[in-house]
């Protein structure tokens, strides 16, 4: 059995889960053992969430890169590590063993001390899809870096503010990617960024799609150079940084229910195991198996389940820069059968997308290879999935619906492929090690089955957020003070009949637009930032396809006409101060907002009118101006 700890049957589970329950330490220890220590802890678990203060197997010493390839190179070194397809079909792939890409991990780890990188620093990484970007990310652990990868489609203007706010000294980038039709320019972008930012020492910049780019002295180095110096060397290895199972692994900046993103802090030990352990039983991965995520690397389900879980299981993971509809809404199908993908895991936004197109881009496709399909990052509808199953799974094939957050590192509630069973559109029963309690909004524990409320985690998981960079009280308040004693997810939740968990979506004011997070108060104080803007307020609404659409009530104060110009305008603000994925899909020019008399916006009439209800907005009496709502619900957009 290549994997011990991996469980085979529903009695199995029951077993796992109550044992994690009893004795979590004992539990977790033993899943542990299974790893490569270069010192083994003193105490599995230590915690308190009133600070909060967890730390799991303390006083253990590792590096997580020899357990995603050192102690790979054995058993599995001439093995798939890494499957890269590109964006264009026509381009070539490429494939890494896991000898090469421990050898490039490596070559890169050296690189980055070359260039003055140390143990504990921050590397900022803004990169596209490409197999190097996997690189950098474990040759920052191998090194003891901290990394913090931003996604592609954020701004300068936001990766300015988490470069600053991480004090990130090190860039990497691209000159740019490849994204369906379009060309991003990266290394532009980041150029704008550091504009704020002159204490950023050093930029390394990979030629990926050879676009001219500006290369400022003494700043900017080009990774290929970089990589020319260690080989004149001869390539010396990359001796691991020797690092305390709670020393920090990675930041990864969120949105939260306040205007400014969170770094949500990961650590290395229990990160580790618990990526691994949900990757091993939620997908029940086989050795020799082809493991295909679609998130990209820039989100917590890419850490998890492209790079971190997949690689310390000696796993072959794919790695797709494109996008699922180009050059045609078969690209995800054409990438299944052309290297017999065996476990595909994708967002139910994806899957509506797909479904749009019809069975036409499915024809001449086998997908025989699959084995198991999962969905994160979003409530999937039973239509999508049950589509998914039909038309992708050819019903032969379990869905896995996972449920979890940036802040959780790994997968919490969902069932196990084949061996626990699933419900369209609920995520199912707690991994072992999970705790789900549902209370009510005073706070009180709502006990019993087939029952609705606010969905909070009792006691802590190995990968549980450890602290928000820089601001350990702003980490106590958005998660461990809003019910004393519990984790809050922000998520409401139903419990069926049988204990089945179904995600019913954010209870906060968090939006999640085709599962990209964002806030609010975020994208509100972006279209603020627009010069003639006075006031606005933002609410999510139902998209067909996205899950969740942005709606924004707008008082406009400018000389303009309040018209579709003015719209762009303001658009485009929103994409200036935050990045594409923010762009608001329907703005409203408003006279007022919905206030009450202590100034506070009424979010739940606003929502209502943005779902298409103009009346039964029920108690407006309590407003200062309740005749706002009128010509509000009558200019609404449809
Ligand atoms: C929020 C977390 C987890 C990685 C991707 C998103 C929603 C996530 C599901 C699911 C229903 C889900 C929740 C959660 N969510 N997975 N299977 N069913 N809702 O990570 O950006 O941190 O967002 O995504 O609302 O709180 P994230």
């Amino acid at each position: 059995m290549p994997y011990p700890y991996q469980i085979q049957s529903m009695e199995e589970y029951q077993t796992a889960w109550k044992k994690s329950e009893e004795d979590p330490e004992g539990f977790w220890g033993e899943i542990a053992e299974n790893f490569l220590w270069r010192k083994k802890w003193d105490k599995v678990l230590t915690w308190n969430f009133k600070e909060p203060d967890i730390k799991w197997f303390s006083g253990a010493k590792l590096n997580i890169t020899e357990n995603c390839l050192d102690r790979h190179l054995e058993t599995r070194g001439n093995e798939l590590a890494l499957i890269w397809e590109p964006n264009n079909p026509e381009d070539h792939h490429r494939l890494l063993t896991y000898e090469q890409l421990h050898f490039k991990v490596n070559q890169f780890g050296n690189v980055l001390r070359n260039n003055g990188v140390k143990k504990g620093d921050r590397v900022c990484i803004y990169m596209g899809m490409v197999p190097e970007l996997a690189i950098a990310v474990l040759a920052c652990a191998r090194v003891g870096a901290i990394h913090s990868v931003i996604f592609g489609g954020f701004s300068a203007q936001s990766i300015s503010d988490r470069i600053q706010d991480a004090h990130a000294e090190f860039v990497i980038t691209c000159d740019g990617s490849f994204r369906g039709a379009k060309e991003i320019p990266l290394k532009p972008i980041i150029d704008d960024a550091l504009v704020s930012c002159p204490f950023v020492k050093r930029v390394i910049v990979l030629t990926h799609t050879h676009a001219p780019i500006s290369m400022i002295k003494d700043r900017d180095v080009r990774w290929e150079k970089e990589i020319h110096k260690v080989e004149n060397l001869g390539n010396p290895p990359c001796i691991p940084e020797e690092m305390d199972a709670e020393d920090m692994l990675f930041i990864l900046y969120t949105s939260g229910s306040t205007g400014k993103p969170k770094g949500v802090v990961h650590t290395c030990g229990g990160y580790m195991v618990y990526t691994n352990y949900t990757f091993v039983n939620v997908f029940q991965y086989k050795p020799g198996e082809l493991h295909f995520c679609t998130a990209d690397v820039g989100w917590i389900t890419g850490h998890s389940y492209i790079v971190y879980g997949p690689l310390s299981a000696g796993a072959t993971t794919l790695m797709f820069e494109g996008v699922p509809t180009w050059p045609d809404a078969g690209r995800f199908w054409s990438i299944v059968d052309k290297y017999q993908v065996n476990i595909l895991y994708t967002a139910p936004t994806a899957i509506r997308s797909l479904m749009s197109y019809g069975l036409e881009p499915l024809k001449d496709k086998k997908l025989d290879s699959l084995r198991v399909l999962g969905t994160v990052g979003e409530p999937i509808n039973e239509e999508a999935w049950h589509w998914y199953d039909e038309h992708v799974g050819k019903k032969k094939c379990p869905i896995v619906d996972t449920w979890w957050q940036t802040e959780t590192g790994g997968i919490m509630i969902s069932n196990l492929a084949g061996i626990t069973p699933s419900k369209p559109s609920y995520a199912t029963l707690p991994l072992p090690g999970v705790h789900p309690v549902l209370v009510d909004e005073k706070g009180q524990e709502i006990v019993g089955n087939d029952v609705t409320g606010n969905l909070c985690l009792l006691g802590p998981w190995p990968s549980i957020l450890r602290t928000t960079y820089g601001d350990h009280e702003r980490c106590r308040l958005n998660y461990f003070n809003t019910y004393p004693g519990l984790y809050f997810t922000g998520d409401g939740c139903h419990r069926d009949e049988h204990g089945n968990y179904r995600i019913t979506g954010r209870v906060d004011d968090v939006l999640n637009v085709s599962g990209h997070r964002l806030g609010t108060a975020e994208v509100e104080n972006a279209i603020n930032m627009h010069t003639d803007v006075i006031e606005s307020a933002v609410v999510g609404y139902h998209h067909d396809i996205k899950g969740q659409g942005i709606y924004a009530f707008v008082i406009y104060g400018g000389e303009e006409d309040e018209d579709d110009f003015t719209r762009k305008a303001i658009s485009l603000t929103v994409v200036r101060v935050i990045g594409v994925i923010a762009r608001p899909d329907k703005i409203q020019f408003v006279k007022g907002l919905p206030k009450t008399r202590s100034g506070k916006i009424m979010r739940r009439i606003l929502r209502k009118i943005a779902e298409g209800e103009t009346s039964n907005l029920g108690d407006t009496s309590t407003l200062l101006d309740p005749s706002v709502v009128e010509d509000i619900a009558k200019g609404a957009i449809k």
